[in-house]
Formats: C-alpha cells, structure tokens, sequence
C-alpha cells in the first residue's frame, strides 16, 4: 500500500516538473504580441506601454485613434488587428522618423555632443494628430 502511494506521489511530482517546463519553453518561443511589423517581436511589456503612452501623448489621442474594434469582444479593442487604417500610417511615421535619426541627425556634426537631440513624433506632432502648419 505504501509503496503503491509512493510511485504515485513520484508520477505527480514528475509531470508537475513536465508541466512547469512545459510552460516557459512555450514562452520563450512564442512572442507575446502578434502582429509587430516595426518594433522587436521580442519588446517587453512596459516597453511596449511606454511606446504606445509615447504615441498617445505626442499627437494628443486616446489608444482607438490607431486600433480598431474587436470583432467578437464588444467595447474592446482588439490591438493585434490592422483595421484601423492609422495602425498603417503609424508603421510608415515610425520607419520616417528612424529613417531621419539613422540617416540624417546621427550624420551632421553636432554643436552640442553631449546632448544630441533626436527627431520624434512630438518633434512634428507635438499634441496634435496632424501637425499645425505655421501661417
Ligand atoms: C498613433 C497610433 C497608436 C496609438 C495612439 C496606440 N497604438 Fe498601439 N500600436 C500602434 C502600432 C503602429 C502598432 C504596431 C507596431 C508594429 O507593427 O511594430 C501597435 C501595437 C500595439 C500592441 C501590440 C499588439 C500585437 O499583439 O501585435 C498593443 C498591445 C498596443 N499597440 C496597445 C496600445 C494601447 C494600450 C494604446 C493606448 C495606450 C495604444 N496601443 C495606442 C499604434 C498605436
Ligand atoms: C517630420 C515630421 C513628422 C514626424 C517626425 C512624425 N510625423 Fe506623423 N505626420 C506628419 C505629417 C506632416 C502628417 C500629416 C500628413 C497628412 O496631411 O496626411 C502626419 C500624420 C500622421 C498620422 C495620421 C494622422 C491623421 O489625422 O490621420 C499619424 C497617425 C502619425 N502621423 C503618427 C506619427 C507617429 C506615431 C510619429 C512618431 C513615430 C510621427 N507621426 C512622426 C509629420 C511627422
């Protein structure tokens, strides 16, 4: 009886270890975010919220000025989706503006080296979806 209850405490004990092993081989494989076409597939969490507060503060929108609804959720957005036309324009702004960092400002000969300011969304944007053209 005893034995019989021992074999059965080292099965459970083993496909516990399976189980958990299991697990964080799946996530070290399987990138959280689904549909990442410009920023690391591998991006963290808070980086990705950092980004994403980034772009709602430099053009002064909520997070449904680039993503659309769920199709299958009410009141949800679904943030893998590219329906929201935005989502689109957003990826070009992005590739520009590191275009602008990589070719061009890391390039001139800076006045201030200590201090290189680059090019972002707020440099144009600054609170508004489209910038304000100077009259
Ligand atoms: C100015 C447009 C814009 C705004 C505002 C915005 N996002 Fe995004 N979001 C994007 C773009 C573009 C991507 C895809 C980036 C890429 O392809 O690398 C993205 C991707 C994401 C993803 C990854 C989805 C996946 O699985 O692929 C999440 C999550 C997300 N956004 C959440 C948010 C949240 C939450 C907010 C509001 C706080 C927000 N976004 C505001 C443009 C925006
Ligand atoms: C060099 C200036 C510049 C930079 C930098 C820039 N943008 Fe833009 N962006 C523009 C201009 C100009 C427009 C308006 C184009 C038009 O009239 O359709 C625009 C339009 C947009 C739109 C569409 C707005 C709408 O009303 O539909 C989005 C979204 C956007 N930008 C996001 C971004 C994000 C996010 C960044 C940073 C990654 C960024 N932009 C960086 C100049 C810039």
């Amino acid at each position: 009886m005893f034995k019989r209850n021992r074999k059965a405490t080292v099965i459970v004990i083993l496909s516990a270890i399976i189980f958990v092993g299991n697990i964080s081989f799946t996530n070290h494989l399987q990138p959280r975010f689904k549909n990442l076409k410009v920023l690391s597939a591998n991006i963290a969490d808070e980086q990705l919220d950092d980004v994403m507060d980034g772009f709602k503060a430099s053009l002064g929108v909520k997070c449904n000025f680039c993503h659309a609804p769920s199709k299958t959720q009410q009141g949800k957005m679904d943030m893998a989706s590219d329906d929201n036309a935005r989502k689109d324009i957003t990826r070009e702004m992005m590739r520009m503006t590191n275009e602008m960092n990589q070719k061009y400002i890391a390039n001139i000969p800076h006045t201030d080296t200590a201090k290189i300011q680059m090019v972002t969304c707020t440099t144009c944007h600054r609170g508004q979806a489209k910038p304000v053209v100077a009259k």
